[in-house]
């Protein structure tokens, strides 16, 4: 059981979002929990050719970073993260099985309001729409109840379909950043994407509904 964050001082945590119906299934976004380890570790360690080479660099090997011992640390951190309030983080749920995650980072309040958000889903499940489901549940969450005014994405310009999820929800591209994040081994080019509350004001989900991407299930 995810304890509420003090009423009113990190708006927007714990929360469950969705479902959405997509081609790959029924999508929903919550909170991460101890118990995923296994989950989330299998998928982990099957798909590492799917998810090392756009995925920050890090100490230690793929096997140790991504076993079932290392999800309790990450969680651990995760957990403490959004309860200061830096970061709102939830796992992706395919006809309720774990099958992703989707991150809010960075959350800067006061006169920015503003935070990036990262995901990643299974391999078993790519080309459903299911990060374009989950990003824009995360997205009009953290627009109408978490209270930030503006989320950005960096990606790579070699990732294709990275790129596709955030043209297909209208993030606008605003610029390339030179050598900005260690990647697969090496400084990376990544394009800045960003949306604000002014450019989805019936949010992003309603998007994906009237583009015929995503029904609300029955
Ligand atoms: C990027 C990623 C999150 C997309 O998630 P998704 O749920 O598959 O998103 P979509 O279903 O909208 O598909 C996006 C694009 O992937 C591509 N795609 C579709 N099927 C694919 C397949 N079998 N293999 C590879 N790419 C495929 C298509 O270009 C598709 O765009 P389209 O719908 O216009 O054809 C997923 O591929 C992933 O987890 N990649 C590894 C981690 C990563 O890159 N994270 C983002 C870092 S910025």
């Amino acid at each position: 059981m995810e304890a509420p964050s003090p009423q009113g001082r990190h708006p927007g945590w714990p929360a469950k979002l969705g479902p959405l119906q997509v081609k790959a299934g029924l999508v929903a976004v919550r909170g991460p929990r101890l118990f995923d380890a296994s989950a989330w570790s299998r998928i982990r360690l099957r798909d590492r050719d799917h998810l090392e080479r756009w995925e920050p660099t890090a100490p230690g090997t793929w096997e140790d970073r991504n076993g079932t011992l290392a999800w309790p640390g990450q969680w651990s951190s995760l957990r403490a993260l959004a309860r200061r309030g830096m970061t709102l983080p939830f796992v992706i749920t395919v006809d309720d099985q774990l099958a992703g995650q989707v991150t809010v980072g960075n959350v800067i309040r006061g006169s920015l309001c503003s935070a990036w958000v990262g995901y990643w889903v299974a391999s078993h499940v790519i080309g459903g729409g299911v990060a374009p489901a989950a990003v824009a549940l995360v997205v009009d969450h953290c627009f109408m109840l978490a209270g930030l005014h503006r989320i950005e994405a960096t990606v790579r310009p070699e990732n294709t379909a990275s790129l596709r999820v955030l043209e297909k929800l209208g993030f606008r591209q605003e610029g390339l950043f030179k050598r900005y994040l260690d990647v697969a081994g090496d400084w990376r080019d990544h394009f800045c994407y960003a949306i604000t509350t002014e450019d989805v004001p019936d949010g992003l989900v309603s998007r994906l509904l009237a583009n015929g991407r995503a029904t609300i299930p029955q």
